[in-house]
């Protein structure tokens, strides 16, 4: 969480020793307990689940970030500062669409949506149409997004692995092993090039993630009618299409002795 928060907002968390921090708070609660079951009601039932205002995150976190991200966006127009960050280079698009859209609201008063040049309201007045130009809610979006999709893949991610490490040492030696010679031969640097020559330590995450993905399902919808190759199946334009990412990777035909956890089956 501390480098997604960084890597996105330049913002400095201490999350193991600070967890009482309202920012790390928030980011602990953005998943509703039942995540699971609301977010099959939404793949099964979109517009049911929307009619009825089923959340998949919860609110308060959500709305918390939003005024952060919009804090932090004001505080730097005023303090002119610009960072090497995600929310920077949201904040420059939404500038240069701005511009290029209209660049006629840009002399209102100040403050951060007349800054941007947009408002809640002047976006997206058809939503059947989607506008080439990124919008500052869809900015807020993206970065709230992007920080919750980054923080809880990764930690379950790390977390899994260890897990399965400390049920099979054999596995966790050999992976101790490759990660120690390459670092032996970099003088002990751990950097990118270093990372792609652990490809035991690649098999071993790839093997995690097979057992525990990070999204049980995913789905897509079809922007046109599609053929499906020669099977005879054709998807209509409109119809969600959901991919069953677990079943499909604990499957026997896929994945003989599928529960087992062995990255040899992976390991190039
Ligand atoms: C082990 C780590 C991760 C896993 C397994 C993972 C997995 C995924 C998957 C499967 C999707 C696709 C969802 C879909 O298509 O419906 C996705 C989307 C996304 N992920 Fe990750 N992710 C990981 C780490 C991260 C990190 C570190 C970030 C950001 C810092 C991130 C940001 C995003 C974003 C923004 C999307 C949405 C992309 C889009 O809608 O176009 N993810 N991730």
């Amino acid at each position: 969480m501390d480098v997604i928060a960084s890597t996105a907002f330049s913002l400095q968390l201490d999350s193991y020793n600070d967890p009482k921090n309202k920012f790390v708070e928030c980011a602990n609660n953005a998943f509703s307990p039942s995540f699971n079951i609301k977010n099959t009601f939404h793949q099964l039932f979109p517009k049911l689940a929307k009619l009825i205002g089923v959340q998949v995150i919860t609110y308060e976190p959500l709305h918390y970030f939003k005024e952060v991200i919009l804090n932090i966006m004001e505080q730097r127009r005023k303090l002119g500062e610009t960072r090497n960050d995600f929310l920077e280079f949201l904040m420059t698009t939404v500038k240069e669409d701005a511009k290029e859209q209209k660049g006629n609201e840009r002399n209102d008063k100040n403050g951060i949506k007349s800054n941007y040049g947009q408002n809640e309201s002047t976006h997206q007045v058809n939503k059947n149409i989607p506008s080439k130009y990124l919008d500052l809610n869809t900015a807020v979006a993206q970065s709230v997004q992007f920080f919750i999709a980054g923080f809880d893949t990764i930690s379950a991610a790390i977390s899994n692995v260890a897990y399965l490490l400390a049920l099979h040492p054999e596995i966790q030696k050999r992976t101790y092993e490759e990660i120690r010679d390459v670092l032996q031969k970099t003088e002990g640097e751990l950097s990118y090039d270093a990372l792609q020559e652990m490809n035991y330590l690649d098999s071993v995450l790839c093997e995690t993630l097979r057992l525990y993905p990070a999204f049980a399902r995913l789905d897509r919808r079809a922007e046109s009618n599609c053929q499906l190759g020669d099977s005879g199946i054709v998807v209509p334009k409109g119809m969600n299409i959901i991919i069953p990412v677990y079943a499909m990777q604990r499957d026997p035909k896929l994945f003989p002795d599928p529960e087992k956890f062995d990255p040899d089956r992976l390991f190039i």
